[in-house]
C-alpha cells in the first residue's frame, strides 16, 4: 500500500474488475471538478473509474508524469459523497501524477482559459480536448444546444462523448459537462436530437417536454464494447438537457452493414412520423421511420456519388416562397442533392452539387425545433484541420449560417450566410468609400486587433487580380478566370454588373469568406504570424475601385474584462 497524503490513497492490486494488475488513485468526493494532467505524446493509460464498486466511466489518457502540458477536467459533481476510485492500466512507474490529481470547485487554469494565444474569440471551441463533428444541434426554451464530438482527455481524437454547450443567441456559448458518456455499446459518435412535442417516447414528466439525442453507439472503439458493431442509440433529457439518461432498450437500430453511422432525425409532418437519414456505406444512405425513436423500420435508400458521412435532410422554400419548397439531401463533405421527399423516399431533381469551398469545413449540421416565427434553417460545421500548437484544446466551430434555397442562372442553389446575431459583436466602425485601388496596397487605417467583420464592394475595372490582405492572407479575385481563392483553396465567382460582394469573418486563427450574398462561402483556417500585417486592399495588372469598405472590430464572446 502507497500512501500519498491528501486523504487519497494508491496501490497496486489485482482489479475486481479487470484480470490484470493495475494502480488506483481513491477518494471521496467532495467537491465538483476532477482534474487531471495531461502531457501530449505520454504513453496512453488507460483509466477506470469505479464508484460503488460499478465502472462508472473507462477512457484512455496521456497522463503526465513530471511536468503536465495542461489539466483537463470532469464534472464529478454526481459522485459527491461517495467513494471513486480510478484504476489506471498500466500503472506508470513514476507515481508523481498521483498527487497532482485533484478535486476542486473550479475549471482548471482559469487564468488563462479563452485567452490562450491562439483561442478562436467567436468561433466556438471546447474548453479543453479535442473536438470534431457539431452533435445534436437544438433549440429548445430559450436555448441553443450545441453537442460536439469530444475528446475530454486529450488534444487527439478519442474517448468520443458528446461535449455540451447551450447559448442564448448561437454566438455567446457556455460549456456544460459533458452529455453522454461511452457505455458498453461503444464510444458516442454523431448524431442529432429532437424535441419529442408530443410525447411519443411517454418520457415526458413535467411541462418540460423530453429532448431526444439520437446517436451512433461506435461498438468496438473502447474496450468495454469490445466486438460489438456500429448500432443507432438513443438518451433522453427531461430537464433542459442537463442531464441524459440512455434508453435501457439501446440500440433501437442494430447494425446494418459496414461503420452504419451518424443518425439524423426529424418529424416528418404529413405523415407523422420520425424520419432518420443514416450513413450506410459507399455513397449509401438509409431513410428509416419510426412512430416512438425507439422502434425504427428501413423506409428506402438515397444515392449520393462519393457522399458518405453526417446526413442532413430538411425542406426549404425556393426564393422564399412557402408555396415552392425542395427537399436537401447534404453530406459532411457540403455535398448536396435537391429534390422531393414525400415521407418515403426522396427524388432527386438535381444534380450533385456542391457548397464546400473551403478547407476547413465539414460535417455540417442544422438545428432542429428553430422557433416556428424564425423560420430559418441555420447551420454550423467544423472547421476539420486547424493546427492549435501548444494549446489545451484542439479545433473549433464555423460561425452558426443561415441556408437557403435561390434561382440563379445555373439552377437553383442552396446559399450560405452568416447569422444576423454575429453583428452583436460588431465594435468600432471604418466605412470607406470609392477608394482607387492599384499597385501599392491600401492600408485599412482606424482598426485594431485581430477580430474583424468586413464587407467589400468592389469593381474589377481593368484590374487582373484583386483582393484584400488579411493579415499575411490573400482572399483575391481573378478577373480573367473568375476565381476566387482564399487561402489556397479557389471557386469560380460570377461577378454581378463588374462586381463582386465578399463578407469576411475574421477571427484569430481563422476567416470564412461569403461572397455575392453567401453564393459562395471558404471556411479556413490559418496559423497567425507573430507580426501582426493588418488589414490592406490591392488590385494588380489595372486598376479597380472598392465601391464601399466597411470594418468592424469585433468583441469575443468569452466575456474576458
Ligand atoms: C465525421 C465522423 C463521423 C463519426 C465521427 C466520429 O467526422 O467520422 O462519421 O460519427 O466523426 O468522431
Amino acid at each position: 500500500m502507497l500512501g500519498v497524503g491528501l486523504g487519497l490513497t494508491c496501490c497496486v492490486v489485482g482489479s475486481a474488475i479487470a484480470a490484470t494488475p493495475v494502480g488506483f488513485w481513491e477518494r471521496v468526493v467532495d467537491k465538483p471538478y476532477m482534474h487531471l494532467p495531461v502531457r501530449n505524446g505520454a504513453p496512453k493509460r488507460l483509466i477506470r473509474w469505479i464508484v460503488d464498486d460499478t465502472l462508472a466511466r473507462e477512457f484512455e489518457i496521456e497522463l503526465a508524469e513530471g511536468e503536465p502540458d495542461f489539466w483537463t477536467y470532469t464534472e464529478v459533481k454526481t459522485y459527491m459523497g461517495k467513494t471513486l476510485r480510478l484504476e489506471v492500466d498500466p500503472f506508470p512507474k513514476d507515481d508523481t501524477w498521483v498527487n497532482t490529481v485533484t478535486l476542486s470547485n473550479r475549471w482548471p487554469e482559469m487564468d488563462t482559459l479563452y485567452r490562450e494565444r491562439l483561442r478562436p474569440q467567436f468561433h466556438f471551441s471546447p474548453s479543453r480536448g479535442w473536438m470534431n463533428d457539431p452533435n445534436g444541434l437544438v433549440y429548445y426554451d430559450g436555448e441553443y444546444h450545441l453537442f460536439f464530438q469530444h475528446n475530454p482527455y486529450g488534444r487527439q481524437w478519442g474517448n468520443m462523448t458528446w461535449g455540451h454547450a447551450v447559448s442564448e443567441d448561437m454566438i455567446h456559448w457556455r460549456q456544460l459537462p459533458d452529455a453522454i458518456h461511452p457505455d458498453k455499446l461503444g464510444t458516442i459518435f454523431s448524431g442529432s436530437a429532437v424535441v419529442d412535442h408530443r410525447n411519443t417516447t411517454g418520457w415526458q414528466k413535467d411541462r418540460h417536454k423530453p429532448i431526444v439525442a439520437i446517436y451512433t453507439s461506435a461498438g468496438g472503439s473502447n474496450v468495454q464494447s469490445r466486438d460489438q458493431p456500429f448500432t443507432q442509440s438513443i438518451a433522453y433529457s427531461t430537464d433542459r438537457g442537463r442531464s441524459f439518461t440512455p434508453y435501457q432498450g439501446n440500440p433501437v437500430l442494430g447494425h446494418i452493414e459496414a461503420s452504419n453511422r451518424d443518425p439524423k432525425v426529424l418529424w416528418h409532418e404529413p405523415t407523422g412520423k420520425w424520419v432518420m437519414i443514416l450513413y450506410l456505406d459507399r455513397s449509401r444512405f438509409g431513410l428509416f421511420g419510426s412512430l416512438d425513436l425507439k422502434n425504427w423500420s428501413q423506409m428506402s435508400e438515397v444515392w449520393m456519388p462519393d457522399g458518405h458521412e453526417c446526413p442532413d435532410l430538411f425542406e426549404l422554400p425556393v426564393d422564399g416562397d412557402p408555396k415552392n419548397t425542395r427537399w436537401v439531401v447534404w453530406e459532411a463533405a457540403g455535398r448536396y442533392l435537391i429534390g422531393d421527399f414525400d415521407g418515403q423516399t426522396f427524388t432527386p431533381e438535381s444534380e450533385l452539387l456542391e457548397s464546400r469551398f473551403g478547407a476547413n469545413d465539414y460535417a455540417g449540421q442544422t438545428f432542429s425545433n428553430m422557433p416556428s416565427e424564425d423560420g430559418r434553417r441555420i447551420q454550423i460545421a467544423w472547421m476539420s484541420g486547424g493546427i492549435y500548437p501548444g494549446m489545451p484544446f484542439n479545433q473549433q466551430m464555423t460561425v452558426p449560417r443561415v441556408l437557403s434555397l435561390r434561382s440563379t442562372r445555373d439552377g437553383v442553389r442552396l446559399f450560405i450566410e452568416p447569422v444576423k446575431e454575429i453583428e452583436r459583436l460588431r465594435g468600432l466602425e471604418n466605412r470607406m468609400d470609392d477608394l482607387t485601388l492599384g499597385e501599392s496596397p491600401r492600408k485599412i487605417q482606424g482598426v485594431q486587433g485581430d477580430l474583424f467583420d468586413i464587407e467589400l464592394e468592389l469593381e474589377i475595372g481593368d484590374s487582373e487580380r484583386l483582393g484584400l490582405d488579411v493579415r499575411g492572407h490573400r482572399i483575391e479575385f481573378l478577373s480573367g478566370t473568375n476565381e476566387l481563392t482564399a487561402l489556397d483553396r479557389v471557386v469560380t465567382l460570377k461577378p454581378e454588373d463588374g462586381r463582386i460582394l465578399l463578407r469576411l469573418l475574421v477571427d484569430r486563427t481563422s476567416v470564412e469568406v461569403f461572397a455575392n450574398r453567401g453564393r459562395v462561402q471558404m471556411a479556413s483556417c490559418f496559423l497567425p504570424a507573430d507580426e501582426e500585417s493588418g488589414l490592406s486592399l490591392y488590385a494588380l495588372g489595372g486598376a479597380a475601385k472598392a465601391t464601399s469598405v466597411t470594418v468592424w472590430e469585433l468583441r469575443s464572446i468569452w466575456n474576458l474584462e
